[in-house]
């Protein structure tokens, strides 16, 4: 099954340049546009993941790290990976203690079966072939071994989704505007979670890409969902 991203086809390189120009600013302008959300939303990606000590951690698509750091706050041994250089710079200054490794969620630089646990926080969304992206997840995840996908979602209340939607349309641009480095990609976010598949709709991607037990969990009412499965 293909996910539908009329208009929204932008050439990896052109992703990953995007990305390097908001990376300075990227943190706080996730923290001003989700109005602090985005810690509760993480620190249950981790609760989810639920880590062991020692564990060994894929956090793709990890940008500067954010969603890298609660993870070795609670001892495992996390490898944020980004095919952006200029967020991988931004969080090497920031958090030089994380072993921060460039790699494309299309094809991963890891070998078969290494990590214990992989995850992806707001980032599968922006990944070429998201169902490709889930397949190399899987390839480098042990037996047994567990995922959780963090990404936007589909409100569950229609009335709030009718909100929702205004917001991310007419609101998160004219935010962004004032606090990111480069606007013009948060108009292509609110764009590319309008057009991403609601729960219901990953969790038959993540069958399809060869996941088990796929499920889920609504965070704000469905505005993000936590997806989790085992690789069986
Ligand atoms: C919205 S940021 C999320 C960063 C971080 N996970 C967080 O929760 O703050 C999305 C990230 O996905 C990365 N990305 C997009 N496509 C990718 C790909 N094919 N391989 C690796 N990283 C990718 C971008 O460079 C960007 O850093």
């Amino acid at each position: 099954m293909q996910v539908s991203r009329a208009g929204l086809d932008k050439e990896p390189r052109d992703v990953a340049k995007m990305f390097d120009t908001v990376a300075e600013k990227y943190d706080v302008t996730n923290t001003v546009l989700s109005m602090g959300q985005d810690r509760r939303w993480r620190k249950a990606v981790v609760k989810l993941i639920d880590p062991k000590p020692g564990e060994r951690i894929l956090d793709l698509a990890a940008g500067t790290g954010t969603s890298s750091v609660p993870f070795a706050e609670a001892g495992a041994t996390v490898v944020p990976c980004d095919f952006s250089i200029g967020m991988l710079e931004v969080g090497k200054e920031m958090r030089p203690e994380l072993p921060f490794a460039a790699g494309d969620g299309m094809k991963l630089p890891f070998a078969d079966n290494v990590f214990d646990a992989v995850t992806i926080s707001f980032g599968l969304r922006n990944i070429h072939d998201p169902i490709t992206g889930l397949a190399e997840l899987r390839r480098v995840t042990k037996p047994g071994g567990r995922i959780v996908v963090c990404e936007f979602s589909t409100p569950t209340w229609r009335p709030f989704d009718v909100v929702y939607s205004n917001y991310l349309m007419r609101a998160l641009p004219a935010v962004a505007k004032k606090v990111s480095s480069n606007p013009e990609s948060y108009v292509y976010l609110a764009e590319s979670i309008r057009s991403w598949p609601d729960q219901r709709g990953l969790a038959i991607r993540m069958a399809e890409a060869g996941w088990g037990k796929v499920d889920w969990h609504n965070l704000s009412a469905g505005i993000v969902a936590l997806h989790y499965a085992e690789k069986s």
